[in-house]
């Protein structure tokens, strides 16, 4: 089956002063696809995100964006920023802003629409992201950990992009939670027909909210796979990553 590439990264090189953090880093991404990002700690999985987004300049290498080859000189960022959402770890909401006021404000900046369409649109999205609609004056600060990935996510939503960007989506949710957080996004994923690059370190996303996962160690990519063949992979580093307790698939387990 011949599928579309939605983004390209070529032998990208970086580093924070002397100290490199990838190196001849290739990964290839599908449109409609979920692909993770794993590794270690420090590894360098936020970095790639925020060179994708063209928060860090790599040192070397070449990424390719919707069509955009985005480190060329003159490459015209900002004509991609309608085009994929976000959400990161940290400084996902305005805290002065309600979720209502958070969800239209990058229509209210970016769009001339009248303020009634403008509601119309963030109301669609607040549902899409399963965010009760009675909490949408609520400041971030009133919500549930929860409640405000909800809120990001419909945030990040909003302008109807073709990717979707998730660090860590899960982090710090109870597990009922985290799962429901999975299954939405997945849903977004069909419903929406979006591409979804995520990091993540929940064995629970892994095996069941993702199609291919790739494994970063040694500065560069070393497999990207289903997570079912992945874990087959006989690459000391990957072994030794998913041996850990925490990454093990809970059914494997029993009870
Ligand atoms: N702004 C920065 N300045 C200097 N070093 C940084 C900066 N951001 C990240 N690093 C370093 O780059 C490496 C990769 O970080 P990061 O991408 O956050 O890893 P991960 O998300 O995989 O845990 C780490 O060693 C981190 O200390
Ligand atoms: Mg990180």
């Amino acid at each position: 089956m011949e599928q579309t590439v939605a983004i390209d990264i070529k032998g990208l090189k970086s580093q924070f002063g002397g100290k490199v953090i990838h190196d001849n880093l290739d990964l290839t991404i599908y449109q409609g696809e979920i692909i993770a990002l794993v590794g270690g700690s420090g590894c360098g999985k936020t970095t790639l995100l925020q060179q994708l987004l063209g928060l860090h300049k790599p040192t070397r290498g070449e990424i390719n964006i919707l069509g955009m080859d985005i480190l060329k000189p003159g490459a015209d960022l900002r004509s991609l920023q309608h085009r994929w959402g976000v959400l990161f770890q940290q400084g996902a909401l305005f805290s002065s802003l309600t979720v209502l006021e958070n969800v239209t404000f990058v229509l209210r900046e970016l769009t001339s629409l009248p303020k009634d369409i403008i509601e119309e649109i963030a109301y669609m999205k607040i549902n899409m992201a399963q965010f009760p609609v009675d909490s949408v004056h609520k400041y971030p600060s009133e919500l549930s950990g929860g409640m405000l990935k909800r809120a990001a996510l419909a945030r990040a939503i909003v302008m109807d992009p073709e990717v979707l960007f998730l660090d860590e989506p899960t982090s710090g949710l109870d597990p009922v939670s985290a799962a429901s957080l999975d299954s939405l996004v997945l849903n977004l994923q069909k419903s929406l027909g979006l591409t979804i690059v995520l990091v993540t370190h929940d064995p629970d996303t892994l095996w069941t909210a993702v199609d291919r996962v790739a494994f970063l160690g040694d500065k560069r990519v070393l497999a990207v796979k289903p997570m079912a063949e992945l874990i087959k992979d006989p690459n000391p580093a990957i072994q030794e990553y998913f041996s850990s307790e925490r990454t093990q698939r809970k059914e494997d387990h029993g009870n």
